[in-house]
């Protein structure tokens, strides 16, 4: 067993023993191989490196009470990084491979599993990324993909607590027809300096507007985000500039299934304060594979800083954490 204290485990890197590396060249992939060297040697004139041609995933395997360790659907995963490949004109990596590899790479590392109890869970990140060199803007003639594996415990330092929101207006994400529903590194480079800029103003989360009216609402930090309005549970709709999240998938069918009332729509900013004004919002939360949900308690908005529920967590998302934990842990069939 290695020497890992798991109760005290962040997110973040943890050397393990090896990772899994396909290469893409002449047309095919070839097979899989497990690599001991984290680091990487490539082209200087890698396409991943000039000119972004790259994309990644995130997901978990989870050890369960008797010992067994299970993926959290990763069919989602290998289907969103099919879709983001063919957005960034990459050899897709079919759904069998991405599966076989997750598979193989979480059995090279099954001791660096946090066992049943202590809250970890495996964070799994395949990676795809163009290492031909590519001088000429144009997609490269050789592909490397990765999937790396680290055991992980909660997201935030502190477990499920309210976070503190900030809508800076004047950053944007994501546009209509770019690369905001697809997942690909540049979107987080676009979005660590709002970040940043957020973090000094004593805020752990920016609150996303879309980039064209910023009007309406559409992800937090890099969660998909829902509230509780006057009873009624609303994300935003899928408008082409938002990441269509796994957690948010199983979240609305978790609630649909209960019979509760959801809508996707667009959300407006105007909508949103006038329900926090007039003591509708009940509650609000992001929610991604990292933190499963991430309660809002603060929401700043111009010169207003809004508190959500008392800054407790709701009623709602402590019952999605339990559920969709209960389900990754097998406590929940
Ligand atoms: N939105 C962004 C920008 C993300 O990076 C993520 C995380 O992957 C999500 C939403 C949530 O997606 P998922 O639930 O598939 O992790
Ligand atoms: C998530 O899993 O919710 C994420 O946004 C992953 C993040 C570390 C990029």
């Amino acid at each position: 067993m290695p020497n890992i204290d798991w109760k005290s485990l962040g997110f973040g890197f943890t050397d393990v023993n090896c990772h899994i590396r396909y290469v893409w060249k002449d047309g095919k992939w070839g097979e899989g191989e497990f690599v001991k060297d984290p680091t990487i040697t490539m082209h200087i004139g890698a396409s991943c490196l000039h000119y972004g041609q790259e994309c990644f995933e995130g997901m978990k395997a989870f050890c369960q009470k008797d010992g067994k360790v299970v993926l959290f659907r990763p069919e989602e995963n290998a289907r969103r990084m099919m879709r983001t490949a063919q957005r960034t004109v990459m050899p897709p990596v079919p759904v069998d491979m991405f599966i076989e590899a997750a598979e193989k790479v979480v059995k090279a590392n099954i001791e660096y599993v946090p066992p049943y109890g202590t809250g970890g869970s495996m964070y799994i990140r395949p990676l795809l990324i163009g290492t031909g060199p590519q001088i000429g803007v144009a997609p490269a003639s050789e592909y490397t993909f990765i999937m790396m594996v680290m055991p992980v415990g909660a997201y935030y330092k502190g477990g499920l607590k309210p976070v503190r929101a900030v809508i800076l207006d004047d950053w944007d994400r994501a546009a209509p027809h770019g690369m905001g529903d697809v997942k690909v590194g540049g979107n987080y480079a676009a979005s660590t300096r709002a970040g940043e800029r957020a973090n000094k103003k004593g805020y752990s989360q920016v609150l996303w507007l879309d980039g064209v009216e910023r009007k309406y609402i559409e992800e937090v930090g890099a969660m998909n985000v829902m509230f509780k309005i006057d009873g009624e549970i609303v994300t935003p709709a899928l408008t082409g500039s938002i990441l269509p999240g796994i957690t948010r998938k199983s979240i609305l069918q978790i609630l649909r299934d209960e019979g509760a009332k959801v809508s996707e729509r667009l959300l407006s900013i105007d909508e949103l304060i006038d329900a926090l004004e007039n003591g509708k919002l009940e509650e609000g939360w992001g929610c991604g594979t990292a933190a499963v949900v991430s309660p809002i308690g603060h929401l700043k908005y111009k010169d207003n800083v809004y508190t959500i529920n008392n800054n407790e967590i709701g009623e709602v998302t402590q019952m999605l954490y339990d559920t969709l934990t209960g389900i990754q842990w097998g406590k929940i069939e």
